[in-house]
This record gives structure tokens, sequence and C-alpha cells, in this order.
């Protein structure tokens, strides 16, 4: 077992470990909480009534802190799900990559958000040293093309940076000219490409980086870094963005675990009082809004299921409020506006229903930490099995983004075992 997380527990131990306790409650997460009438992994369980007691402040602790830290405090908590809850904790507890950060040139940094500097010069950080000893630097999923364009400038190895959405790569040759002409030219190429329709060729003495690499972006990203034995630095995010139904694991530590989308999805979820990107507040805010205009369109006749209330606009607008965005939506549906009286009655309803739906979530939620870290596991595993020394750690504090993970991959021991983690 692992209390420690930074044990030499191999990889495929470590999967193995949380797949297993995964596993054991795949019915929690097939099964997802979206009305107030308490799914049957719950009443079999035995926890509905048990929930159902929480007062606000309980459920307020155990929404912020976790639930394991909230239950702590109540007696009366099933057994059971206290020892769900600490074995979840145990198994995705992961070190902390002591890093320092690289101090980023100003002036290349002009209109990049605080958040994404702070992970930039973390990643480039770790980065450093196993870019002194690569041939090329390769960038997948490069975005605007920071990590490149920073990567090029401080680390002067020719770099590769892979983007498929145009726009952004416009962004990202447009804003590495700029840099150019003040520091004469950076060795590094933005290259249209779609990996997965497109092969991802990298070489053995390469340097590969995903900053955020959604989905199935990093699965591929993986493999090529696997069949090439070349380095690799991955920060994975956005589980759910597959063009698959579902997920299967590309270790073989990982058996036939398979995780469907709506469960992949679940990984994006924050713990926090404060959010990254939203404060928990304006989570549930949120939440409550998408709640009261599935049931306005429901009673409206139009057949939507769980989160396809939003259809078209923009997920961000449900935090304007439910009478702001039911006029949108509507207005986009091509339906007549919400009457007062429409909104009053399921704003009301809607509460009630809302504060049940948060209270049955808890454990399912406890469950989204373990299918992120599952998954980077299933990667370590993956490239561990095909030769490489992989660390897997929290390279970024959870206020700088929640996908604060990082998978180190190399052929060299040497250089995992020179990192420093706490
Ligand atoms: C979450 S963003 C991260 C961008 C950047 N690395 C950063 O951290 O700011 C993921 C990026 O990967 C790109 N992407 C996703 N799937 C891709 C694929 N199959 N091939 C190439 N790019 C892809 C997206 O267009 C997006 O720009």
């Amino acid at each position: 077992m692992l209390d420690n997380p930074s044990d030499a527990s191999s990889a495929s131990d470590r999967l193995r470990e949380a797949a297993a306790v995964l596993s054991a409650e795949l019915d929690i997460l097939g099964e997802p909480v979206e009305d107030a009438e308490p799914p049957a992994w719950c009443r079999q369980r035995g926890w509905d009534e048990f929930l159902l007691s929480l007062g606000e402040r309980e459920l307020r602790s155990c929404e912020e802190s976790g639930l394991e830290a909230g239950l702590r405090a109540l007696a009366s908590a099933p057994r059971d799900l206290v020892r769900l809850a600490e074995r979840v904790r145990r198994v995705t507890a992961l070190p902390r990559l002591g890093i320092s950060a690289l101090q980023l040139p100003a002036a290349a940094l002009r209109g990049v958000p605080a958040r994404k500097r702070e992970q930039l010069g973390a990643l480039l950080g770790l980065a450093a040293p196993f870019a002194a000893g690569a041939a090329r630097v390769v960038d997948v999923g490069a975005g605007s093309g920071h990590l490149a364009r920073l990567s090029a400038e401080l680390f002067r190895r020719p770099t590769l940076a892979l983007e498929r959405e145009a726009l952004r790569l416009r962004t990202a040759r447009r804003r590495a000219e700029q840099r150019s002409r003040n520091l004469g030219a950076l060795d590094v190429r933005f290259a249209a490409a779609d990996v997965g329709p497109e092969r991802l060729e990298l070489e053995n003495t390469d340097l590969a980086i995903g900053l955020h690499a959604c989905g199935d972006l990093g699965d591929r990203l993986v493999l090529a870094a696997a069949a090439a034995r070349s380095s690799l630095l991955l920060c994975s995010c956005c589980f759910q963005k597959i063009t698959t139904p579902a997920r299967a694991m590309l270790s073989q530590a990982g058996g036939t675990l398979t995780l469907k989308k709506p469960v992949l999805g679940l990984a994006n979820l924050t713990a926090r009082a404060r959010g990254v990107e939203a404060s928990l507040d304006d989570n549930l805010r949120g939440r409550e809004a998408r709640l009261c205009l599935r049931r306005l369109l429901q009673a409206r006749g139009v057949p939507v299921g769980a989160g396809e209330e939003m259809r078209g606009v923009n997920r961000r607008r449900a935090q304007a409020g439910f009478a702001e965005l039911a006029g949108t939506v509507l207005a986009a549906r091509k339906l007549p506006p919400p009457t007062p009286a429409e909104l009053r009655f399921h704003a009301d309803a809607a509460e009630r229903e809302h504060a049940t739906m948060r209270r049955l979530s808890l454990p399912r939620h406890l469950l989204a930490r373990l299918v992120e870290i599952t998954i980077v596991l299933d990667r370590a595993a993956a490239l561990e099995e095909h030769g490489q020394h992989v660390l897997v750690a929290e390279l970024f504090e959870p206020r700088v983004t929640p996908r604060n993970t990082v998978l180190v991959a190399t052929s060299d021991a040497k250089r995992v075992a020179a990192l420093r983690v706490e």
C-alpha cells in the first residue's frame, strides 16, 4: 500500500491500485445525479439518508475541502463511505515537484494571462535540463505558441510546434515573428497538424512537451513518445475530448478498464472555494441556473437531457444567472422569451432540487480526481512498459490550475532520479 506517494513503486503498481478502487465504484460513475431522486448506487449502499441529512455548513465543507476532510468531522458518516474517501486520497496522492521556475522575459509575455505565465515558468524550469540534452523540442497542441516561442528563445534548440486550429497558429506565428524582430530569428516552426488523423513522428533525441494537451491528443503523444523513446513532459487535461465514445487503457497494467466520455468529463471537476476560472460559488450558481433552464425547457415541451440545455451557448453564460441565461437560450432556440412567472416558478423549484442534488453528488465528485490520476498513471505505465523511466507528480499549485499533474518520461534513469520531489 502506498501511504507515501513518493515511494518508489512503479507506475504500473500504482495504476493497479487506483484502477482497483475505481473499478469497484463504476456504478457510481455510470449514474450521474440528474434530479432529486437518490440514484441506485446511493440507495444500495445505504448512503442516501446520511447525505440528505447534511446541513448547509457540512455540505459546504465537503464541497470545499473534499469529502474525506469533510467527513472526518461527522460521526454519523457511513463507515464504507469514509473508507472509500480514505482509499481515494491514498491512491491519488502525488508528490510535488520542487522546481525552480524560470524567470521569463517580461517583453515575451505581453498579453499572457498571469496564471499561464506561472505554468510556463514552472514547465520551462522542469524542461531546462531535458532540453539541454535534446536535439529538438516538439510542442504538441501548441495553442497560441507561448511555450514553443519561449522554449526556442531560452533553450536555443530547434523547436517544432504542432497545432490544428488555424487562428491559434496565426497568432503563434505573429507573436514569434514580433519577438524575432527584437532578438534575431528564433528557431521555431509552427506547423498545422491534426495529430491523430496525421501521424505524430518523434525521434529518440526529441524532448516532446504537451502543456494541457487535451483528451486523445495526450494519448497520442504518449504513444508516439513510447514508440520513439523520446523524453516527454505532459500536463494532462480535458480527458473527455476524445473522438471515440470511451477511452480504453493504453497500458497492459490498466487491463480492460474502459471509461466512457461522461465519466472522463467528471475529471474536470474542481473542489475549491476559490476556483481557478470561477469560484465554487460561481460554479454552484452556474449549475443551478442550468438546472432551472433545463426544467423551463422541459416545461415548454422541449426534450432536453442533462447537459443539453446549453446547446449552442457558451457554458460560461450560465454564471450570468438564470434570467439572463434563459433569455439567451430561448432566443437561440427561436422560442418566446421567459415570463416573470415562469422564471420565478423554475427558480424556486430548482433551488430545492439543486440542494438535494448537491448532497447526493458528493460520492461521485469524490471520484473525480481518481479518474484523472488513473488516466495519468495509465499513460505513465504505458511508457514504463516501453522501457521509459517515469515520474508522475504535481507541477503547479492548484490555484494556478487544477489540472496540475505532470508526467515525466525519459530513457535516461539519471534524469528522473535528479528530480527533486517534496
Ligand atoms: C488546452 S489547449 C492548450 C494550448 C497550449 N499548449 C497552452 O497550454 O496554452 C490544447 C490545444 O491543443 C490543440 N489540439 C487539440 N487536439 C489536437 C490535435 N489532435 N492535433 C493538434 N492540435 C490539437 C487545441 O487546438 C488547443 O490549441
